[in-house]
């Protein structure tokens, strides 16, 4: 994949055009597909204006063309505490890095995606920026961050960079437009469907069954979802966009609090529908953001919410879990129906790593989706997406979804490679996908399975499929960790670790390396324990040791699909 997509660079400047050069170059650093789709965009946008532009998926960019690149837009989002998405890593490592050079003929503009109920919002924008400065390259337009509702303003921001370049770039290239398509772009992949994040396709929910047990305490459910006659295919390690209907009765007490009658008309998106409409299916009640109580309280006149708001830190802490409903209820007050319309953002739909190969279901699509459910504030709560799916949609109902590609999670291309999985809780998913992905297509190269949850009588997600794999040694092994049906805690990282020697003969083999699930825990602790099994069994220091897992993540031979 790396190497064909720098041949799709390449085949935008025949040699002729190599000289001048001249091309734009936009690189995305992507964990949930935002900034691939705005960096297409803006693709678009520029192809229109007859520029030659490539866009490139950061994990595949090499490096080494940074020095010859002239015009470069970078769209990147960022994750966790400030770090940047798994596909950023290694060109963030290396701009600051003493290997980055001088990029004096550079200019360059950014484009940072975020979530302002972050405290480290947008900093990986903001890193590339800062950086490509330091090394000498003149931004052409100034960066912007953008919160989660980003659209409108990431086109004007398009608009304006292009409108800037256009001069310079229509000059220098072709009069012709050549629209290239990178290998995974939605134009590339298997039959494009007319179904897509803006026009999702309404699929009938097959089946919904609770996969833990009666006394478990988590519930989790596996989902059938039909994706018959949309045209719509996928590959394991993609994701299925959810679009959901908020509950009714959220709805209803945020009427109630704030004496809104439910059929009064608003305007939402140039459309004209009834408040009650826009907060069941197009507004996000079950998650809060700093941006809603800024307006509500002002809306409301309310001075001790907006001196709360006006502290970004003691915000974020104030927002903890609460859903909107829980906000008002804090801080009742009167607006108008549209105000409190538009206090609130829209609806992002969720994404689901999907659990199913269509080499084996065809069709259909698989979820394995964690309800999240909580008693808190005094009250109980359910997850948007994940109540919709497992409460409040019936068998045979419509659920509007999506396909989300991820080229970045991705089995080997070998079917003879050996794989190792890594996937506690509802990390499951994707190597579900992959183990019937390689039944289905015969594969011979073993698989390993880490697996871990509270009780092996609860939780053991898809126990006897699992099982049945492992006897018709599909699933070379599977080892399991069920931390709560002992005294002291065993994770997967304390099964990986026992099996050190092992997984260090195996990367030897050339394995590939996968982790999905928790990433604010699980998977550093994961990574951890690679890391001393590196260094322990390669006979590393912990910076050869790193350096290897650095140069398998650049190899695509580690992925990580976490949340
Ligand atoms: P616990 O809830 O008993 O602590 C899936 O959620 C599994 O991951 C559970 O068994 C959970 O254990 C476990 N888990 C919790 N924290 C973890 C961590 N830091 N690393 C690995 N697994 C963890």
């Amino acid at each position: 994949l790396a190497a064909s997509a720098q041949l799709a660079g390449q085949g935008a400047g025949a040699p002729v055009q190599a000289a001048a050069s001249a091309n734009l170059t936009i690189l995305f650093g992507s964990q949930t597909g935002n900034a691939r789709h705005v960096a297409e965009a803006i693709a678009k946008q520029a192809q229109g204006k007859g520029i030659v532009a490539n866009v490139v998926d950061m994990a595949d960019y090499k490096t080494t063309q940074l020095k010859n690149e002239q015009y470069l837009v970078i769209v990147t989002s960022t994750y966790g505490e400030g770090e940047p998405p798994e596909n950023a890593i290694g060109l963030h490592n290396f701009l600051f890095s003493k290997k980055a050079p001088k990029l004096t003929g550079l200019k360059y503009a950014v484009l940072g995606l975020g979530d302002t109920s972050y405290e480290f919002f947008c900093k990986t924008a903001q890193d590339f920026d800062q950086r490509l400065a330091e090394l000498g390259a003149t931004s052409v337009h100034a960066r912007a961050d953008l919160d989660v509702d980003y659209q409108a303003q990431a086109d004007s921001w398009s608009n304006e960079v292009i409108a800037k370049l256009e001069p310079e770039l229509t000059a220098t290239t072709a009069p012709s437009a050549q629209v290239i398509a990178w290998p995974g772009s939605d134009t590339t992949v298997g039959t494009a469907s007319q179904y897509s994040k803006q026009a999702p396709f309404a699929a009938e929910l097959y089946t919904n069954q609770k996969i833990t047990g009666r006394d478990s305490a988590k519930d989790v459910r596996h989902i059938e979802i039909s994706l018959a006659g949309s045209g719509l295919t996928y590959q394991p390690g993609d994701a299925l966009g959810v679009y959901f209907s908020n509950d009714p009765a959220l709805v209803r007490e945020l009427l109630l609090l704030t004496a809104i009658a439910r059929d009064t008309p608003v305007q939402l998106g140039g459309e004209t529908l009834t408040v009650e409409q826009a907060l069941t299916e197009q507004l996000e009640l079950t998650q809060s953001y700093p941006a809603f109580v800024e307006k509500y309280a002002s809306a409301t006149n309310n001075a001790t919410l907006s001196k709360l708001a006006a502290d970004k830190a003691e915000l974020r802490t104030y927002i903890g879990e609460r859903q909107i409903v829980d906000i008002v209820r804090d801080y009742p007050g009167l607006l108008s129906a549209q105000q409190l319309v538009d206090a609130l953002r829209k609806q992002q739909p969720r994404l689901y790593s999907i659990a199913s190969s269509q080499a084996e279901v065809e069709d259909e699509v698989h979820l394995t989706v964690a309800v999240v459910r909580y008693d808190a504030y005094g009250t109980g709560h359910l997850g948007g997406a994940s109540g919709f799916l497992a409460e409040r949609l019936a068998e045979g109902d419509k659920v509007k979804v999506f396909v989300e590609h991820n080229n970045n999670f991705r089995l080997p291309a070998s079917n003879d490679t050996p794989v190792i999985m890594i996937g506690p809780g509802t990390g499951i998913a994707p190597f579900r996908a992959f183990l019937q992905q390689r039944d289905a297509s015969g594969a011979q190269g073993k698989n390993w399975l880490f697996f871990g949850n509270p009780h092996f009588t609860q939780d053991f997600l898809y126990q006897l499929e699992l099982q049945n794999y492992l006897k018709r040694g599909v699933l070379s092994k599977l080892d399991v960790a069920f931390s709560r049906d002992q005294a002291a805690k065993v994770y997967v990282q304390d099964k990986l670790r026992k099996n050190g020697a092992e997984i260090w003969q195996w990367l030897q083999q050339g394995a590939h390396l996968y982790i999905c699930g928790d990433a604010n825990k699980m998977a550093k602790d994961v990574q951890q324990a690679l890391l001393d099994i590196v260094q322990q069994y390669g006979n590393h220091t912990a910076e050869q040791a790193q350096q290897y897992l650095d140069e398998l993540r650049i190899a695509k031979r580690f992925q990580k699909d976490v949340y």
